[in-house]
């Protein structure tokens, strides 16, 4: 973890960053993901991740500078790739320099050995792939497994990597040597054991591929044993919190399709893609974490879960909706299996059944309404009480009013109350508070577009300067708002950009102080469990304050 979140930016980068800039235009690497039509000095297409019907994506070729409308998001280069792909800077930076063909290495400065330490690693790695790769076609009992047993054929043996790790010993950490690769170079992979041997013995193996290539691998067992898996640990080049199975491979149909089936093994995945459901991606080995989601939130807002209806399931679709309304994600359960245990077996019977399953999709809160259901007897006091406390529990993370109400009057119907009595249930509202975080930054993105706009009317309408409104000093950021400005603005008077600038300044602090006022809010409830009067008069004050301000 550590190496990944370190800082690996210095002055030496921001020549590399121009140099770069100066080689990709803008418009060159953004149409590698979304139409671009031309209009005028700029270039319109549609936001990848709005759900816009008209196009409000825009690019500045002049500028160097995109900024997406619907979402309010904006930047240069590097910044798209980070959104549009879910990646870090350092990421996106080595994405983009390879493409414009320019060596990081010569800008490093003092951070030139961290990134050939990585490089190192990861061409390592690449190798081991490509060695574990040719084993494969030498060992009969490793095929008879991957063709026979696992039912994959060339093709979709060829473009996942499938390999086999010989059993012994040092095959690997030979082979590496003699192609001039030292113990630590391995070490920073992942490869080796803690003795200093092959970390991988006699199993398959599932190299995990990102955009830049290998970065680790699990490896299942070829008869019995344990672990049944058995994964590349956290390394320079490998983060399971991150890394998505299979996106690499499914990225594309996924954003022609527009959406996305989360299966639980990642053999789950590659049968999946070999029966023609490109769309399949897993989290390896691992929880799906807000960054997954996130990440794929980005390609579409469609995100089918294809887990176990056991209480796991339960538990992880529980999390997934929690995450998923701040991200703007409509999520939806796959369930019927036809009695398979996972995606995998049911494809072994038949490939057709999982193409169907697929499409067979209910929204995710009503696959747990059902859940809770069937494990609850709702002809009784206690089991109605708890139906609705875990129902209503996850009824807050629906957003929308309207799709909530629906809800409300579901879970009413069920219990034969009404959506009142439901209301005036006391549930236990501390949401967790990375949750909270999420919430608030989906609230910001409007408080965003309303900054955008002030700051791009005082920076370039020629208005004398707005309280409180700071005009950045930044460069990418002034031209983004010129680009905001141009769009919105252009042929406005002076006296209709005051007015504007007025307008905005108060939706913005109206904003700003319904974002005070949910927050209190929650510590008022909080203060109200803990039977803290005092507490609660006091923050009831400070929203009695907050609310008359808005008012005026
Ligand atoms: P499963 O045991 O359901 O795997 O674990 P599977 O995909 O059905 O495997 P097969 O079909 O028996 O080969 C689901 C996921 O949990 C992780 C792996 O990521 C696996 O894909 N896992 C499981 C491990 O990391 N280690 C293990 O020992 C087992
Ligand atoms: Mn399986």
């Amino acid at each position: 973890m550590g190496g990944r979140s370190g800082i690996w930016y210095n002055e030496g980068m921001d020549d590399a960053k121009e140099e770069i800039r100066a080689r990709l235009p803008v418009e060159d690497v953004v149409s590698q993901y979304i139409e671009l039509k031309r209009t005028g000095r700029s270039l319109k297409g549609r936001s990848p991740w709005g759900v816009d019907k008209t196009p409000s994506f825009m690019v500045s070729p002049e500028k160097g500078i995109w900024h997406d409308f619907s979402s309010n998001k904006g930047g240069d280069i590097f910044t798209f790739v980070m959104e549009v792909e879910g990646v870090s800077f350092r990421e996106a930076l080595e994405k983009l320099a390879a493409q414009a063909g320019v060596e990081l290495t010569k800008y490093g400065g003092g951070d030139k050995a961290v990134a050939e330490r990585k490089r190192r690693a990861r061409e390592a790695v690449e190798l081991a792939c490509k060695y574990y790769q040719f084993c494969l076609t030498k060992n009969k009992a490793i095929c008879e497994y991957v063709f026979y047993k696992r039912n994959m054929n060339r093709k979709t043996v060829a473009e996942f990597r499938i390999g086999y790790a010989p059993n012994t010993g040092k095959a690997l950490v030979e082979f590496l040597q003699r192609k001039g690769y030292n113990k630590a170079e391995m070490e920073a992979g992942g490869l080796l054991n803690r003795f200093g041997g092959d970390l991988f013995r006699g199993r398959m193996m599932v190299p995990f591929i990102d955009t830049n290539g290998v970065i680790g691998f699990t490896a299942r067992v070829i008869d019995k044993g344990e672990p049944k898996y058995l994964n590349t640990p956290e390394t320079v080049l490998f983060n399971k919190g991150r890394f998505v199975f299979g996106l690499a491979q499914a990225k594309e149909s996924i954003r022609q399709n527009n959406f996305v089936v989360i299966v639980e093994g990642n053999m789950d995945v590659i049968s999946s893609h070999q029966a023609g459901v490109k769309e399949a991606v897993a989290t390896s080995g691992t929880a799906m974490t807000e960054n997954h989601l996130k990440i794929l939130s980005r390609l579409t807002p469609d995100v089918r879960l294809a887990y176990d209806g056991d209480a796991a399931g339960v538990k992880a679709t529980e999390r997934a909706i929690m995450m998923a309304g701040s991200l703007g994600v409509n999520l939806s359960v796959i369930s019927d299996y036809h009695g398979a245990k996972d995606p995998d077996e049911l494809i072994q019977k038949d490939p057709l059944l999982w193409q169907e399953a697929v499409k067979n999709y209910r929204s995710a809160v009503d696959w747990l309404l059902d859940k809770y259901e069937e494990n609850l007897d709702l002809s009784s006091g206690m089991g109605k009480r708890e139906y609705s406390d875990l129902a209503m529990k996850l009824l807050r993370y629906v957003n929308d009013a309207v799709e909530r109400k629906h809800y409300e009057q579901l879970v009413a119907r069920r219990l034969d109350c009404s959506v009142e009595d439901l209301r005036a249930k006391k549930i236990e509202v501390s949401a967790p508070k990375r949750l909270k975080k999420l919430e608030l930054e989906a609230q910001s993105d409007v408080l965003q577009g309303v900054k955008d706009r002030l700051q791009a009317i005082v920076l370039l309408g020629g208005v004398e300067s707005v309280k409180g409104v700071e005009v950045p000093e930044d460069a990418v950021r002034q031209k983004e708002l010129e680009l905001v400005f141009e769009e919105r603005y252009k042929d406005w008077g002076k006296g209709a950009l005051e007015k504007e600038a007025t307008e905005l300044l108060a939706r913005y602090k109206a904003e700003m102080a319904k974002q005070e006022v949910d927050s209190l809010t929650e510590e008022l409830a909080k203060a109200e469990d803990a039977g803290d009067d005092e507490k609660m008069s006091e923050i009831l004050r400070k929203i009695m304050v907050l609310k008359r301000g808005v008012g005026d």
